[in-house]
């Protein structure tokens, strides 16, 4: 049985730790923070992430445990996963926690006899594993890599609030290595996993195939939300309608033998909103686009992705200013605080440039977000009336901005039309029916009229 440990605990260690060990690999996850490591030990997993607690009580003591003792875990094992942080600080990608758990995974393996593979999973710059990586552990180590140790770098592609089911039912593992012996072990660990397309490569291509996949994304998000923003200045247009339009050429919208047509999933990233957030798309443009710059590229592209994404909220306060004089003393409601539904993660998330912005004008603000207010808190606390329904979060308001589509925010039509004062609701997500509400408003759609309210 292939033994694995993993250098992290956060939601990519902790997630591949508790999935790998269901497919029956040995894990043990390390974290020098002894009271998550109490915590996992306790059944309970530190982060929010749906099916993780279930799944890491199933396997804990078993396949899976966690520790605070590095070295013993790197002795115990055959493959060691970086998983820890890469922030993006002062203008770059920072390594400093990679380049300490290199450091510390290299003495251990100082006292190692045998063959070892250090894989770095944390989304990390082209170069980083074979430049910065593999010297920091020859160095700690006193040993040659591709003689006494491998070096891999094997990206992640989990989504938040489906991380369990993307690693269980991944749609592609990338495993890149210094050598074949190296691709050999990582792929070891991906025994169970059958019937899934593995692409073997080196480690720079690992690392640019995940930047590449999120900065595609990213810019197909930015660009319909461009598209949307010249659709509300054009009479009688909706983005949604034209997007509809574009998704029935046969290369978005392939059409099968049956004659029946298929509408694949990236087609929600072609979709106009109020802009994307998370820990992972801001980040990881900011990094590519820097670490271009650095290489003498203008990286035009992906900065304009990211520009138009942060200039996006702005799009929802035009919407809202088209019906009031000043927004001085207007009672604004936001619904939706994560950067996304199905999370408490609010982490660049747009519900954050707005509320920066409502409170610069004024305005008398309340949120509600099914499991995210608490985490908004500790940026907003007293400028903003945090209520814990949906019912007292739109009483008597003058405004509506709905930035993340939660269902319980279906209900939005009944509950409006019972208010007395009739609120002008901004849709930020596209999700709500226009002609159900007296005064709607909404990304990337076309509206004359200042509401008669
Ligand atoms: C993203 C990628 O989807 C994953 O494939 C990748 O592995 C992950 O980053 C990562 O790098 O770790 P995640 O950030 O969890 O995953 O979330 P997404 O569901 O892709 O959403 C990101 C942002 O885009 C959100 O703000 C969301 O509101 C926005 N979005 C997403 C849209 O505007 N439209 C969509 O159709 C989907």
């Amino acid at each position: 049985m292939m033994r694995v440990s993993i250098i992290g605990t956060g939601y990519v260690g902790l997630v591949t730790g508790v999935c790998l060990a269901a497919k029956g690999v040995k894990v043990v996850c390390v974290d020098q923070d002894i009271d998550k490591v109490a915590t996992i030990m306790g059944g309970k997993s530190p982060i929010y992430e749906e099916g993780l607690d279930a799944l890491l009580l199933s396997t804990l003591d078993r396949t899976f445990h966690a520790t605070s003792d590095f070295k013993q875990a790197i002795l115990d094992t055959d493959l060691t996963i970086i998983s820890v942080g890469t922030p993006f600080k002062d203008g770059k990608i920072n390594l400093d926690y990679i380049k300490t758990a290199a450091r510390q995974i290299g003495e251990a393996l100082c006292e190692k006899n045998g063959y070892h593979v250090v894989v770095v999973k944390s989304t990390v710059v082209p170069g980083t594993t074979d430049d910065v990586v593999l010297p920091i552990l020859e160095e700690a180590s006193g040993k040659k890599a591709g003689r006494d140790f491998g070096v891999g770098m094997n990206p992640e592609f989990l989504r938040e609030g489906n991380a369990i089911h993307d690693f269980m039912s991944p749609d592609r593992i990338v495993l890149g290595g210094m050598d074949q012996t190296s691709q050999e072990f990582m792929a070891r660990i991906y025994n169970n996993f059958t019937g899934i397309d593995i692409l073997r490569t080196n480690c720079r291509t690992a690392e640019m195939i995940k930047y590449t996949a999120n900065a595609l994304l990213a810019t197909l998000i930015s660009f319909s939300n461009e598209i949307g923003n010249l659709c509300g200045v054009l009479p009688n247009v909706d983005v949604q309608d034209v997007m509809s339009g574009v998704y029935l050429d046969h290369r978005l919208s392939p059409i099968m033998e049956n004659g029946k047509r298929v509408f694949p999933s990236i087609l929600s990233y072609l979709a106009a909103g109020c802009g994307f957030g998370g820990s992972c798309f801001p980040k990881d443009l900011s990094a590519i686009h820097a670490f271009g710059k650095q290489l003498g590229l203008s990286m035009d592209m992906v900065g304009a992705a990211i520009n138009t994404n942060l200039k996006q909220p702005m799009e929802m306060l035009r919407l809202l200013k088209k019906h009031f004089y000043s927004l001085d003393g207007i009672s604004v409601t936001v619904l939706g605080l994560a950067f996304k539904p199905g999370t408490d993660d609010i982490r660049e998330s747009p519900a954050i440039s707005i509320l920066e912005m409502l409170i610069e004008e004024r305005a008398v603000v309340t949120a509600f977000d099914p499991v995210a207010a608490d985490s908004m808190k500790r940026i907003f606390n007293s400028s903003i009336a945090y209520v814990d329904t949906l019912e007292k979060a739109i009483d008597g308001s003058d405004a509506i901005l709905l930035m993340t589509h939660w269902d319980i925010f279906d209900k939005l039509p009944v509950l409006v039309a019972k208010q007395i004062k009739i609120p002008v609701v901004v849709d930020g997500r596209r999700k709500l029916e226009p002609n159900k509400f007296e005064c709607y408003e909404g990304i990337g759609r076309y509206s004359t009229s200042v509401c008669d309210r």
